[in-house]
């Protein structure tokens, strides 16, 4: 009852401001139609995490690549075809990794329950319980009830996924255009606190900032001393270092303390200081508790981002393939 009412303040109050976004989903939407299909999904994606301990950083990436380009609709699992080449094979695909764990985990939930689960909400799922092992217990909540898209179009992913040089105003504008804040932006780049990053990304940074053979003054020059000695020129595009150092594997809030001493990775991280509210919201977040609980929220909103539900999109049999 109390859910009823607070859903029904919310759609006529708030939803004409776009405040409940992915109001069509649900918690536990699978309860009638696949009640195992949440434990098997954490079940396989713990056995896969403790195999493969870079796999939380690549499932929260694709993750959030998939929901900014055409929504959370699994559009980033998608393969090139003859005819078309998929948002996985964009130039901003780097890294991207997990499509194989991402399959392994649908085949397990169709042989339970056929055609009922959305990869989707499996990719939201698993990157959720992925993120959480290191706590074992759900870091976030998870609302379900997507359905998977049937395009994926590598131009569109160029055009949506923000760039490493960007600055504040198109980071700005990038997760505006999403329906998300300044607040989510901060919040959602602590993601950074685990993975990697590769040198041709920022090196610009320590080699060539302004086009005269120099540095970048926003990077602290101890930490690009460092840096150069991992990435050694320019032309290195396959060398890759830990974007929070010696926490990269711990999902924590490290990231932000880092930020501050002027240690972010990217032009993008770095962006976040030059804006007066930014920074504050950095200086916050460098509270674990705080860290936590804001990016709970702002992973339910990012996981909203333009869901198709009802009868929208399809269950796709296969991920990487539209039925
Ligand atoms: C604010 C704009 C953002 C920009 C410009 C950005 C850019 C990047 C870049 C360039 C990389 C390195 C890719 C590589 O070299 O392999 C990266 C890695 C990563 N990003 Fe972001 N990102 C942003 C926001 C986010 C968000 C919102 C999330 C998730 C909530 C996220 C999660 C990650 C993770 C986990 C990695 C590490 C991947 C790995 O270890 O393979 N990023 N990001
Ligand atoms: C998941 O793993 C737990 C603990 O190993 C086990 O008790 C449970 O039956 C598993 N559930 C499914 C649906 O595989
Ligand atoms: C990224 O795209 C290239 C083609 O542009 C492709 O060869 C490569 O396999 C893709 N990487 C991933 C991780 O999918
Ligand atoms: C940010 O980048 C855009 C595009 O390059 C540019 O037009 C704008 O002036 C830049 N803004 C700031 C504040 O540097
Ligand atoms: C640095 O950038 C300038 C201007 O884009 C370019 O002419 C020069 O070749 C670059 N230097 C190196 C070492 O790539």
């Amino acid at each position: 009852m109390k859910i009823r009412i607070s859903l029904v303040i919310c759609v006529v109050l708030l939803g004409f401001l776009g405040v409940c976004q992915g109001g069509n989903l649900r918690k536990n939407f699978y309860r009638n139609s696949c009640p195992q299909a949440e434990d098997i999904i954490k079940n396989k994606t713990q056995q896969h995490v403790s195999s493969n301990p870079d796999l939380p950083a690549k499932l929260l990436r694709m993750h959030f690549h998939d929901c900014f380009v055409r929504g959370c609709d699994a559009s980033v699992l998608l393969s090139s075809t003859a005819s078309n080449t998929a948002e996985r094979d964009a130039i901003p695909n780097l890294s991207l990794a997990g499509f194989d764990v991402i399959d392994d985990i649908k085949a397990a939930v169709e042989a339970k329950c056929p055609k009922t689960v959305s990869c989707a909400d499996i990719l939201t799922l698993a990157t959720r319980d992925a993120v959480s092992v290191q706590f074992n217990k759900p870091l976030w909540k998870v609302l379900t009830g997507r359905r998977d898209g049937t395009v994926s179009k590598s131009s569109e992913a160029l055009i949506n996924i923000p760039a490493p040089f960007f600055n504040f105003t198109q980071l700005k504008q990038s997760f505006a255009s999403k329906g998300l804040t300044l607040h989510d932006l901060v919040v959602l780049t602590g993601a950074h606190t685990i993975g990697v990053g590769h040198c041709n990304l920022f090196s610009n940074r320590l080699y060539n900032f302004t086009g005269k053979g120099d540095q970048d003054p926003s990077l602290d020059p101890t930490y690009a001393a460092f840096l150069k000695t991992k990435c050694k020129s320019l032309s290195d595009t396959t060398t890759r270092v830990e974007m929070d150092p010696d926490s990269s594997s711990n999902f924590d809030s490290h990231y932000y303390p880092n930020l501050l001493q002027k240690k972010g990775l990217f032009q993008s991280d770095a962006a976040l200081l030059t804006n007066e509210q930014s920074s504050d919201i950095a200086s916050e977040l460098v509270n674990q508790n705080k860290f936590f609980t804001e990016f709970a929220q702002s992973m339910k909103r990012m996981g909203a981002i333009g869901v198709l539900t009802g009868s929208h999109g399809e269950i796709r049999n296969k991920c990487s393939v539209v039925n």
